[in-house]
């Protein structure tokens, strides 16, 4: 039996998870400015190479999510492995995010609303962003 393998992927240098029309409209509750603000996020994830194979550092994937748990101050952006969510995530605010954070290493720190750690071990950790304060989630502690 012949089995066909996936073709290899590129590594992934971030993940970035927007809460922009959720299906109860909790923490966006107006859909075209959470519209707008995904239409943004996909076309300059695009036009800054981010999703070039070859970028060095990994490539950027980008997920439309129905709820980040913040669901309020909306929309909402979550960015992986840095475990950095930013609030009121317009599209006049995305361009910001994707050079100074993502592209630069350097999170937008006015913007922050959560920082939550990542238990999972990163394959390339960016010094810069263990420098930060990480912070649990409410109720919850931190096992690193
Ligand atoms: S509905 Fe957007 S974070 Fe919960």
């Amino acid at each position: 039996m012949q089995t066909t393998q996936p073709a290899p992927q590129p590594p992934v240098s971030h993940h970035l998870l927007l809460c922009a029309t959720p299906s109860k409209a909790l923490c966006c509750p107006d859909p075209q400015v959470g519209a707008a603000s995904w239409a943004t996020l996909k076309r300059l994830v695009r036009e800054l190479g981010l999703e070039d194979p070859g970028r060095t550092g990994g490539v950027v994937w980008r997920t439309k999510a129905d709820c980040l748990r913040i669901c309020g101050g909306g929309p909402i952006l979550l960015i992986w492995p840095d475990g950095i969510t930013y609030g009121g995530v317009s599209s006049e605010r995305i361009e910001r995010i994707l050079r100074q954070h993502v592209i630069g290493g350097q999170p937008v720190s006015e913007w922050i609303v959560q920082r939550t750690a990542f238990s999972g071990q990163a394959p390339d950790p960016q010094p810069r962003l263990q420098e930060l304060p990480v912070q649990p989630p409410p109720g919850q502690s931190l096992q690193l």
